[in-house]
């Protein structure tokens, strides 16, 4: 286990699982249809990877970075899109892949955004919902796990952008974050 983390939360495994549900209920919702999928940036990579892997329906992919938590744990309430969608979605079916619903700011950003653009229907799919923390209200169409406040990193979740590549998720020792 990587030094700086207190304690594992999710195994490979059980990630797996949960993610194979996911694709299962996608498949499902979009049999015959030809969705546009877009992963939120970085957090949702593996997330993402692993979802449409799993699913049998052919989708399309788009990616889009946004940012808002800058080197801290809590987030600026300013989603702030870095990078852009290459593809037009008028019209399209939008399934959006995030990793993490926490304020919702990120979330109803987008939201609004796709809606904006014409999109012909929207559905989130998170891997981690943490509804304590929520200060608008939205809410992911689907969420693998939900979770409390404990700030957690790996499968794509950072701190200070380090810790993506953790294959499990942990809780990050307090003394790493705390006085920073
Ligand atoms: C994280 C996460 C979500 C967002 C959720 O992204 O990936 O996109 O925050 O938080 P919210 O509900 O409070 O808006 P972050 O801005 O840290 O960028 P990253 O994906 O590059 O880590």
């Amino acid at each position: 286990m990587n030094k700086d983390i207190q304690s594992i939360v999710l195994t490979e495994q059980q990630i797996k699982e949960k993610v194979v549900a996911a694709a299962a209920w996608l498949d499902k919702r979009y049999a015959g249809k030809n969705p546009l999928f877009i992963s939120v940036l970085k957090g949702s990579v593996m997330f993402f990877c692993d979802l449409v892997r799993a699913m049998e329906t052919p989708v399309q992919m788009d990616f889009m970075m946004v940012s808002s938590y800058g080197a801290g744990t809590s987030s600026s309430g300013i989603p702030k899109i870095v990078m852009d969608l290459a593809e037009d979605v008028t019209g399209r079916d939008v399934v959006l892949v995030e990793d993490i619903v926490d304020s919702g700011y990120t979330l109803q950003r987008m939201q609004n955004l796709i809606a904006g653009r014409g999109a012909a229907s929207f559905t989130t799919v998170a891997l981690f919902d943490k509804p304590s923390r929520r200060k608008v209200d939205v809410k992911a169409d689907y969420a693998c796990f939900e979770i409390g406040d404990e700030f957690i990193v790996g499968y794509g979740l950072d701190y200070a952008q380090q810790y993506r590549n953790l294959p499990y998720v942990g809780i990050l020792k307090r003394e790493i974050y705390e006085n920073k």
